[in-house]
């Protein structure tokens, strides 16, 4: 935490580079890679063709009152059917990279014993179409869909979890290893244990507040053997992991609202950052020790193995958050106690000074340099080179009657955004960005109501329509020399 963008502008202005991508392109360090990133289960549908086999997210997405616009993923986009010409957009783009996540559920669809081979089937043809289309392809084995028979025994509350997701790693880094270029092991462990096992606004649904937090381990743990398992079989490409990152700020300060910021930067990013990076969980506050028990007990074999060297460090950036201690309890003390372990206020307090995206989320690219030089002081000497993996803004587009979507607002947000990696940053080799998202597509529990794409997809006809986000990165990308 700083107070490094204290005095900076909250005006929402479109970015000085809209209308400017050229000059923009000039700033980009050389060799700054720029990619599009996308998960499995928010883009294929196809959900039962070719042996798949059912995943959490299938069977929470059935359950009545979970997604907002009551919608399902079953057919999405419908990129399973429809790669090739997401591939051949991707190179009107002009991008380096693309990240996608194997479906497990696919390759593996019981999470148990050998591949389906169709499953293989479909990532070699997407895979080899990225390749003959001169796009490196980062592939990320775990972006939440979990075989469902695996949910069923308990998912990452149970321990196994973390050598079943090994050995479907060895299914994968075997097939695609001589082609992937880069690897990242998990998606944002924090979401799925947050979300997913602790609030149950995300598959599985468990609420389980606090005691989720063994998911958090079972998901580290998964993530070093998984990175033993790619190396075992010699993939050729670098391994690393995406963690998301909201830089925390106390929305008051005293010393109660500096606790529970402090708190609440240690259950969403340094739990997940701190056993990767330095081989331990953080130094837990006194007063909350409790709640963090099964954290502090564990083996000091397994956060060797979760510490596994790594060839880079994914970081998903979208927002900072300010916290609040308050109602509905507002004399609450992280005490562990049972009461406050049920009623823990961290609320997320709006932030006026910055306008906000279609989630509501604060539009603040400022703290993107500030999160990397954080980790530059939290992390110094142990972090390898970082990519953003993700980062964007969901929006109301407006389509105009011959389809096109002129979002401004989404071309000045990558442009602040892609700056603020690079310009400032310190003592931090931040090697790439990845834009959150190619297609607009399936928003997990908002379903269909947030769009992220630089593409605009009609939910009826699946036509897509690149947005004027897209054609500004292509006139970036273009102007490379
Ligand atoms: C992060 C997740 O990885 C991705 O799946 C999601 O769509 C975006 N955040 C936006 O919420």
């Amino acid at each position: 935490m700083s107070d490094s963008t204290r005095g900076i502008s909250r005006q929402h202005t479109p970015s000085e580079w809209l209308h400017d991508p050229d000059g923009f392109s000039a700033t980009m360090p050389r060799g700054f890679e720029i990619g599009v990133s996308t998960a499995a289960f928010q883009i294929e549908g196809a959900v039962r063709d070719d042996g798949r086999g059912p995943s959490t997210w299938d069977e929470f997405m059935g359950q009545p009152g979970r997604i907002a616009d009551g919608s399902n993923a079953s057919v999405a986009t419908d990129h399973y059917h429809r790669y090739r010409e997401d591939v051949a957009l991707m190179k009107e783009l002009g991008v380096d990279s693309y990240r996608f996540s194997l479906a497990w559920p696919r390759i593996q669809p019981g999470g148990v014993g050998g591949p389906n081979r169709a499953g293989i089937q479909f990532y070699d043809r997407l895979i080899d179409e990225l390749l003959a289309a001169g796009i490196k392809p980062m592939a990320t084995l775990f972006h939440w869909d979990m075989p469902e028979p695996l949910q069923h025994r308990g998912g990452w509350m149970l321990r196994d979890t973390a050598s079943r997701f090994a050995d479907f790693a060895i299914i994968a880094g075997e097939a695609f290893g001589d082609r992937v270029d880069k690897w990242v092991t998990i998606n944002e462990p924090t979401t799925v244990t947050l979300n997913g096992y602790a609030l149950g606004i995300h598959a599985p649904g468990a609420t389980l507040m606090f005691d989720s937090l063994i998911s958090a381990h079972h998901q580290l743990l998964g993530h070093g053997l998984a990175v033993q398992a790619l190396r075992s079989v010699g993939v050729k490409g670098g391994i690393g992991i995406s963690n998301v990152h909201s830089p925390v700020h106390p929305a008051k300060d005293n010393m109660k609202t500096r606790a529970y910021a402090e708190l609440f930067d240690i259950i969403h990013n340094r739990i997940f950052a701190d056993p990767v990076l330095l081989g331990h969980y953080p130094k837990f506050p006194l007063l909350s020790r409790k709640l963090f028990k099964p954290l502090i007990e564990v083996d000091a074999a397994d956060l060797r193995t979760i510490a596994q060297p790594l060839d880079f460090y994914g970081l998903n950036y979208y927002m900072p958050s300010r916290i609040g201690s308050g109602a509905p309890n507002d004399d609450a003390t992280p005490d562990g106690s049972a009461e406050s372990v049920r009623e823990l206020p961290f609320h997320l307090r709006p932030w006026p000074e910055f306008p906000t995206t279609g989630f509501g989320w604060p539009i603040a690219p400022e703290f993107l340099t500030e999160t990397l030089n954080d980790y530059a002081t939290r992390y110094e000497g142990v972090l390898p080179p970082v990519y953003i993996t993700e980062g964007g803004a969901s929006f109301d587009d407006v389509v105009a009657d011959d389809g096109s979507v002129d979002d401004a607002n989404r071309a000045s947000y990558l442009a602040d955004h892609v700056s603020a990696a690079f310009a400032g940053v310190e003592g931090v080799d931040v090697r790439g960005y990845y834009v959150w998202t190619l297609l607009d597509n399936w928003e997990w529990a908002a379903g269909f109501e947030q769009r992220f794409g630089l593409i605009h997809v009609n939910d009826q006809t699946q036509e897509r329509t690149p947005k004027r986000s897209y054609h500004w990165l292509q006139k970036v990308l273009r102007a490379r020399t």
